[in-house]
């Protein structure tokens, strides 16, 4: 959390005082760190370094154009996983060849889009799926080029929500399934197997399942190119963990050490799909308490952020470090690991939002100095599948979202209106 930082008791976000932020835009804000962002895609590429890697930073993470025009301009490639992520990245000036196209359920009309544009390639989860690639490469007379993605079958021992590499899962197709599939379309000239590819989850916190995944990979290519596929990639998907309450998690470093050896042996370019380490705590949303209120033996905190601005607590039971902007007289700075029960003079209390939900929390029994009306909360790691998966529930206008580099600031999202919930629907009354 290196460039969100406390000095004299209060939270900056590189030079900015985010105290300031809250009071010119208002809150609940999401805040951004362009160096935070930057400097965990330069460690990717440089730990990677030698597979000549493309990182294809993955748009579901966080898909605001104004990070996604900074991954470009910085050698970014993307991920998408819908016609809506390739547009996007086509109007944040993000390179097609240097786009993979994901996802279980790729409409025809999502495929021609990724046709066009020129794709690098399509990561094929099915069968019916390659069929439908099939005809809408002959109807457009264009090859496509395509990696199966297949389950390793490794298990990456993460919430099972977000678990996906094992042979029951909806995504890719087992070992077994790929290697007759890729026979079967040995001959096709509409379609060009290039690579492979394998996600195996996210927020994972161990090598182990990495090195697995591609240690079975070596077999996996060999067999593919005995076949005649000019297999030349190997994507890795993404997954890799973050620390969200200082326990360590591996480093980039050693996530590379555990895939280099066994892909160097296939000499082929790797490709990458990483979306949280590269954004997740590069984020911080900012909230401000509304009432204080105690309901038997609770204590809780409700302030103007709530699940439908960050779901992650509500759907994940995720832990999210939260403090104050402006620390308290007599309190210190968050320590790293979030262990605020040991501070002398903390309260337990539920940090909960306005809607009408019990599983409206972003914390619950979570040790914090007292707080008063007015006061602002910082929640931290919140730059990953926290704005994309906001919703309108309740009515409520999604936050701004502002990208800091420095002491500048831009407002890469303005926060929405109470015109623009209702802008889409039909007035009944006009
Ligand atoms: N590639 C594929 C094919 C994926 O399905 C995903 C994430 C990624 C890459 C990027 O994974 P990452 O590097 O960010 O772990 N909403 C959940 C996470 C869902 C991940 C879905 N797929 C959360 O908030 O934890």
């Amino acid at each position: 959390l290196n460039h969100f930082t406390y000095r004299n008791n209060e939270l900056y976000c590189e030079d900015i005082p985010v105290a300031n932020l809250a009071e010119k835009y208002g809150t609940p804000l999401y805040v951004y760190s362009q160096a935070a962002i930057l400097k965990q895609l330069q460690a990717l590429q440089e730990a990677f370094s030698e597979l000549k890697p493309l990182v294809c930073y993955s748009v579901k993470a966080n898909s605001n154009l104004s990070i996604l025009r900074l991954l470009a301009e910085h050698g970014s490639g993307f991920d998408v996983v819908s016609g809506g992520e390739l547009k996007r990245v086509s109007v944040a000036g993000g390179q097609a060849r240097q786009t993979v196209f994901a996802g279980v359920g790729k409409t025809d009309e999502e495929i021609a889009a990724g046709l066009t544009a020129g794709v690098l390639m399509f990561n094929v989860e099915s069968e019916e799926e390659l069929d439908a690639i099939v005809r809408v490469a002959q109807s457009k007379k264009i090859q496509a080029p395509v990696a199966l993605r297949i389950n390793p079958d490794v298990d990456p021992k993460t919430h099972r929500y977000i678990s996906t590499g094992h042979k029951e899962s909806k995504f890719g197709m087992d070992i077994q399934r790929s290697l007759l599939l890729a026979e079967k379309f040995k001959g096709s000239e509409s379609i060009k197997m290039i690579g492979i590819h394998m996600h195996i989850g996210s927020q994972i916190t161990s090598t182990t399942p990495y090195s697995s995944a591609a240690a079975k990979s070596v077999d996996i290519i060999t067999r593919l190119r005995e076949m005649g596929h000019p297999i030349d990639w190997f994507n890795m998907g993404g997954g890799f963990g973050i620390s969200y309450d200082g326990k360590t998690s591996p480093s980039i470093s050693e996530f590379a050490a555990a895939v280099i050896p066994s892909i160097r042996k296939t000499g082929c370019r790797l490709v990458m799909e990483p979306g949280r380490v590269i954004v997740g705590n590069a984020g911080i949303l900012i909230s401000r308490v509304i009432y204080t209120k105690v309901s038997g033996e609770k204590r809780f905190l409700i302030q103007d952020a709530a699940m439908n601005d960050l779901i992650r607590p509500s759907l994940y039971e995720s832990f999210h470090g939260i403090w104050p902007v402006k620390v308290p007289a007599g309190f210190p700075s968050p320590p790293d690991d979030f262990e605020t029960s040991r501070i002398n003079g903390t309260k337990l209390c539920d940090v909960v939002g306005p809607v009408c939900e019990s599983g409206d929390f972003l914390a619950q029994d979570r040790a914090l100095p007292p707080l008063n009306r007015g006061e602002l909360l910082a929640i931290f790691s919140a730059g990953a599948y926290g704005m994309t998966m906001a919703s309108n529930y309740n009515s409520r206008p999604r936050p701004a979202e502002l990208l800091v580099n420095g002491s500048g600031v831009v407002v890469a999202r303005r926060r929405e209106t109470f015109d623009d919930l209702i802008a889409e629907e039909l007035n009944p009354l006009s």
